[in-house]
């Protein structure tokens, strides 16, 4: 049977969430393509199958804010596949880029952890069981450099102004990566779990003509990541397969 892979916020064409499915499905994974909008999750699928005709994917509704999608999905697989080898921890919001500390609206704040922190979270804690009974069980959270502190290009210290919530969302999600990775290695499993910052992506309208790099490099490395052997690093932060500070 082929590797097994699910993949959150893959319901935009032309966000990594999708890319990473691709790339996934080109190396032979049986991938879980999901989307908080089953639509879009169905879409996307179609759109990998052209591409992938002998792959078998599996279009899925899955909102992270949702726990009981979350689940429902895990019992799905549970029943359908018995093991889980891959999670891929991509869905994100952005909020809004003129966001200050001092007058942040909070509850919106606290929207935008739900979904990049939280929903991670949740995610980490209904799939560990099934990615437990994997040979090769790895977690890739996606995170942003915006949330390092050690990151000169992007970070919390560089100067650049990354949205404020979001920056710190990923910030708390690099340290739940750090924290989880301790407790497996401790508890004798052999899942992997890393955080990848996939740089300046082009994934909206315009981001390509400022600089940001093709979706397909920053998705490489995440499959860099979800494809690690077996004595691979864990509970680190990477850009490109290279380490990053935290
Ligand atoms: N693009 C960059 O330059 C960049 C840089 C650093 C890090 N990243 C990270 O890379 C990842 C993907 O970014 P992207 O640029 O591809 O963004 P994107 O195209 O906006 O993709 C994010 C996806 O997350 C989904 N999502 C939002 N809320 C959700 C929820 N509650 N449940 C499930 N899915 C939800 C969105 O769904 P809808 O389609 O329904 O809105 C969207 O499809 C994110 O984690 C982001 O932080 C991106």
């Amino acid at each position: 049977m082929s590797q097994i892979a699910l993949i959150t916020g893959a319901g935009r064409t032309t966000g990594l969430g999708l890319e990473v499915c691709h790339q996934l499905a080109a190396k032979g994974f049986s991938v879980i393509v999901t989307a908080r909008n089953g639509d879009d999750a169905q879409r996307n699928t179609d759109l990998l199958l052209q591409k992938h005709p002998e792959s078998t994917l599996y279009p899925l509704k899955l909102d992270v804010t949702e726990a009981n999608d979350i689940d429902q999905a895990a019992s799905w697989v549970k029943e359908r596949l018995g093991r889980l080898d891959v999670l891929v921890n991509n869905a994100a919001v952005f909020g809004t880029s003129t966001e200050e500390v001092a007058s942040a609206d909070l509850a919106q704040s606290q929207q935008i952890l739900e979904v990049n922190f939280y929903g991670a979270w949740r995610m980490c804690q209904a799939f560990l069981p099934l990615l437990r009974q994997s040979p090769s069980g790895r977690i890739v959270n996606v995170t942003s450099g915006s949330g390092s502190f050690g990151d000169m290009k992007y970070g919390l210290n560089s100067g650049v102004r990354i949205n404020t919530s979001y920056s710190i969302s990923k910030t708390a999600l690099n340290a739940l990566t750090v924290r989880l990775a301790k407790e497996e290695r401790r508890r004798g499993f052999g899942v992997l779990i890393n955080a990848v910052c996939p740089g300046w992506v082009a994934t909206r309208p315009g981001d390509a003509e400022r600089g940001a790099r093709p979706v397909e490099e920053g998705a490489a490395g995440i499959v860099w990541a979800a494809t690690l052997p077996k004595d691979g690093p864990t509970g680190q932060l990477f850009r490109d397969g290279n380490p990053l500070p935290w």
